[in-house]
């Protein structure tokens, strides 16, 4: 049975009986803000003083947050930044960062946020593409799925919602290509002011819509 590894934050991982899970994808969705970043940079940073994290950035993630969160250099250089700023460049990079995570061996979780933002850009540009990138998205998903398992880590992908006018609900980009390929998924919810819950939408032995609740602070979360 795969292991867990730690959120960084003990009242989530008490909630979640351990964290993260081991070996498979686990996807976190959340409205804008909702504190996808914050939570991953957490764990990331959580992580990063017991081995190497891969952190694939789409967004440019806030070098100012990070000090707010972390100081010590040596932690910092256990992450391994990754930016990609295309969907083009996302094709290229994606298989060659993981063909350089194969060739470590002391990774010990990888994080990808947002995956489908430069998927939603390329979408809207031109709609007959639709069908072509959902075909390179469940590629890229499968590559990491790999990963988890043969390095035996959590892979995190963060993921962005869009409103569905039929149900009026907020559903996570990519539809259900992205939802079977993910083992675990989250959903990060806005609560009054730094208050936050994580909902469990799918997981494979905890039940589904238990809720967790953290706040993001001017240091990280809590
Ligand atoms: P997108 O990437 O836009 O989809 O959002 P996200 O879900 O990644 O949200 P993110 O993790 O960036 O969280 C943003 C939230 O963190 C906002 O509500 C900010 O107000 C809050 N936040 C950021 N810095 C601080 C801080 O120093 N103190 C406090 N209390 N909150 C902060
Ligand atoms: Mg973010």
């Amino acid at each position: 049975m795969s292991g867990r590894v730690s959120t960084g934050l003990k009242r989530l991982d008490q909630c979640l009986e351990g964290g993260y899970e081991s070996g498979i994808v686990t996807e976190i969705y959340g409205e804008p803000g909702s504190g996808k970043t914050n939570l991953v940079l957490f764990s990331s940073l959580y992580s990063s003083r017991m081995g190497k994290v891969i952190f694939i950035d789409t967004e440019g993630v806030s070098t100012e947050r990070i000090s707010q969160m972390e100081r010590s250099d040596s932690v910092l250089s256990n992450i391994k930044f990754f930016r990609i700023r295309s969907y083009e460049e996302q094709l290229e990079s994606v298989p060659k960062i993981l063909n350089l995570v194969r060739s470590m061996n002391d990774v010990v979780l990888l994080v990808f946020d947002t995956i489908t933002i430069h998927y939603r850009a390329e979408r809207e540009i031109r709609s007959e593409l639709r069908r072509k990138t959902s075909n390179t998205l469940i590629t890229q998903i499968e590559m990491l799925n790999n990963i988890a398992a043969s390095k035996d880590i959590p892979v995190i992908i963060v993921n962005q919602v869009y409103m569905d006018k039929t149900t009026g609900e907020v559903q996570p980009v990519g539809g259900s290509a992205l939802s079977h390929a993910a083992k675990a998924i989250f959903k990060i919810q806005k609560l009054s002011g730094g208050k936050r819950e994580l909902v469990v939408v799918k997981h494979r032995s905890l039940p589904e819509d238990l809720k967790c609740s953290f706040s993001i602070t001017d240091t990280g979360i809590e």
